[in-house]
């Protein structure tokens, strides 16, 4: 895979921030593949598990506590995998991701990692290798087009009576503010821009439906940013983060508010007001479902 840096993938870069590491132009997902992204996604991580109450939704721990093979897809740095690696030691976990994040070395002994592009099917995998398929926030890196021939994909993959899962969050923004709807626009935007589909989580139940699960269902849960204690801060950073990662393409997009030192500062704070103020949430969807049993 071919990385080239932030200053080579947003010409005209104005902005301080020092590059990073950005994949290549033909993949949609625009964050970086940096030390510093991956500590932002191990954090998310935790947020999550405290906001929904555990690491999955699927009727699968029995499963798992007997021994099951299991596809965390698009996995990042591994921290999915790699927590339920340590709670379910009878499992085989399987992260695959397109950039090298996950650890080579350090990981526990049932867990391994590969690289391997969503959007270039086939999945290096034989029909019906997995009890259990995991696939978390890829509503950034994907366009309509790959989830069309990615969901079937997943499905040709699950053994018969095995199960999905897809966890997105949608880009619905409850309560937000001006600031908050600006700075949140500009991320939903810049994937949009790069093909993504970021209202992906609203279609997965039909998607799922149509490439043939069975029993499915979907939670909603309405994260929240800057209230509702440690979650509230820690999704909230989590935005932050992002923000300022994205800054120099934010910058091209918005001149006039991201061009001005104090415009931009007087954005981010108000968010943070702004979200306290009017219990501002990021919509968040777990779909499952199974394939039916032979
Ligand atoms: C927001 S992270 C989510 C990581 C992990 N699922 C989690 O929830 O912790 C999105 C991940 O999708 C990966 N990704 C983007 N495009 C991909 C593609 N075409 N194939 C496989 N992985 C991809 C990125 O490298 C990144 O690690």
């Amino acid at each position: 895979m071919h990385i080239t840096t932030a200053s080579e993938r947003i010409s005209n870069d104005s902005s301080t921030k020092s590059p990073n590491s950005f994949m290549s132009e033909d993949i949609v997902y625009l964050m970086p593949t940096d030390g510093q992204d991956n500590d932002r996604i191990h954090s998310q991580h935790w947020a999550l598990k405290l906001a929904l109450g555990g690491n999955y939704d699927a009727p699968v721990k029995e499963m798992l506590e007997d021994g099951a093979n299991v596809l965390d897809s698009g996995c990042g740095p591994g921290t999915w995998s790699m927590e339920m690696s340590e709670t379910y030691p009878q499992s085989k976990f399987h992260g695959i991701d397109v950039a090298e994040v996950f650890p080579q070395q350090i990981k526990p002994k049932n867990c391994n990692f590969k690289l391997v592009d969503l959007t270039a099917p086939p999945l290096p995998y034989a029909d019906d290798t997995f009890d259990y398929i995991h696939q978390r926030l890829l509503f950034a890196a994907l366009g309509d087009q790959h989830w069309d021939s990615l969901i079937p994909e997943l499905h040709r993959l699950v053994k018969p009576g095995g199960w999905v899962e897809m966890q997105e969050t949608d880009d619905v923004v409850v309560n937000a503010g001006p600031s908050t709807h600006l700075c949140m626009e500009h991320i939903f935007e810049i994937a949009r821009g790069r093909g993504a589909n970021t209202a992906v989580g609203r279609s997965l139940k039909s998607r799922i439906a149509d490439a043939g699960f069975v029993n499915i269902s979907e939670r909603i849960v309405d994260l929240p940013l800057n209230h509702g204690g440690k979650i509230g801060e820690l999704f909230c950073d989590d935005m932050k983060q992002a923000l300022t990662t994205l800054e120099a393409a934010i910058l091209q997009r918005d001149p006039e508010n991201w061009g001005d030192a104090d415009i931009r500062k007087k954005h981010l704070d108000n968010f943070d007001t702004e979200c306290t103020q009017n219990k501002t949430a990021l919509r968040f969807r777990i779909v499952i479902g199974q394939k039916p049993s032979a």
